[in-house]
């Protein structure tokens, strides 16, 4: 199934650039004193939803990769190699663990109607969210 793990992949791209927008531009319109427009909750909304596009194909990814074989061998084989515990354990880890910031960051900004609450909410978990993303990238392979 290399198509999954292409789309896996190149989908990257778009999530990375979504999820970047949308906490910089909370960020300035925080700085700025903006309003939170009809822009900015599209921007969000966007990112959100290519996170979780992602992140589904992610899962799908996992079991169709080459690396998950390796899993025969044993726990402590996967866990004693670093590029096999990075693709088998800490990238989906971290990768599964971001939902929570950045879902926490799209509901909490529903909850309050003050603009700035709403910017700040965006700005640091979606940033948070990005930040554990970039942390666990497979930076050898990709781009
Ligand atoms: C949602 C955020 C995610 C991002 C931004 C992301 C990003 C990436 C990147 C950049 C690669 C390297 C691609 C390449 O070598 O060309 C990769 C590979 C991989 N990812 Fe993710 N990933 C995410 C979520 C997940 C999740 C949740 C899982 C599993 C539960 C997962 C499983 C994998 C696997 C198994 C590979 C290796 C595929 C292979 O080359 O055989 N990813 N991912």
């Amino acid at each position: 199934m290399d198509i999954v793990i292409w789309l896996h992949s190149k989908l990257v791209f778009v999530v990375l650039i979504f999820l970047a927008l949308a906490a910089l531009n909370a960020f300035w319109a925080l700085i700025g004193k903006r309003s939170f427009g009809t822009r900015t909750l599209r921007l969000t909304l966007f990112a959100l939803i290519f996170y979780h596009i992602q992140l589904l194909i992610g899962i799908a990814s996992y079991f169709v990769s080459p690396y998950f074989s390796a899993w025969e061998n044993g726990v402590v084989a996967v866990m004693k190699d670093s590029t096999l515990r990075l693709y088998l354990v800490e990238h989906p880890a971290t990768n599964i663990l971001a939902i929570l910031p950045i879902t926490m960051g799209w509901s909490l900004h529903k909850k309050t109607n003050a603009d700035r609450k709403k910017h700040f909410r965006i700005a640091i978990f979606y940033g948070i969210g990005l930040f554990l993303i970039l942390s666990r990238i497979p930076w050898n392979n990709w781009p």
